[in-house]
């Protein structure tokens, strides 16, 4: 089998991309992390980068044209499809078309409920029943491509915003590895 050689972006902390390489390191696994992509010197994810020794790069958001930087880097690597993992960028329409449906994220919520940010605080005011995660394809509005996974858990009255995240990534963990699996196994 051909991997496809997958660049995963982050900001933060990278535990969805730390799940995603041990996944991928399983031979029948249909990506290959070939390249991580930082727009924050600091994200702990980087880390996970530098300890499954692949290569990694810093992009300067503030920057005019850093999206050209990125499409040299993308062909440098061969990059053929892209997973956002906690990264706090929008992409721009110019990269999403030319990587149309290659592009997939993980947001913490069963969207179309609660896009954007502080998912769990707006799931808490709401007196939501139900939490959960979204593995969805990357479009031009905000969290809103079609859905390829969805996970869900029933929210407690003792939960708070600490609990519930704990929960979501908890599934994101297996949501976001199943969804890989779904897209690759359907083209
Ligand atoms: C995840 O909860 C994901 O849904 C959201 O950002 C968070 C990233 O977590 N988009 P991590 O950096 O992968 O631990």
């Amino acid at each position: 089998m051909v991997k496809k050689k997958t660049c995963v972006f982050i900001s933060g902390k990278g535990s969805n991309l730390k799940n995603l390489i041990v996944h991928s390191r399983n031979k029948s696994f249909p990506i290959k992390i070939s390249l991580v992509i930082s727009n924050n010197k600091n994200a702990y994810g980087i880390n996970y980068a530098k300890k499954y020794k692949i290569p990694f790069i810093f992009i300067n958001t503030k920057i005019k044209n850093y999206e050209n930087k990125i499409l040299l880097y993308f062909k440098k690597y061969n990059i053929s499809f892209i997973c956002l993992a906690g990264y706090m960028k929008i992409i721009s329409s110019n990269l999403i078309k030319r990587y149309k449906r290659k592009i997939i994220n993980i947001h913490p919520s069963l969207l179309p409920k609660f896009k954007g940010l502080n998912t769990f605080s707006r799931m808490l005011e709401k007196n939501e029943k139900k939490g959960g995660c979204t593995v969805h394809y990357v479009n031009e509005k905000l969290d809103s491509g079609s859905t390829i996974i969805q996970k869900s858990f029933t929210i407690s009255s003792k939960d708070d915003e600490k609990s519930l995240m704990k929960k979501t990534q908890k599934l994101e963990h297996k949501a976001y590895p199943e969804a890989i699996i779904k897209v690759f196994r359907k083209s």
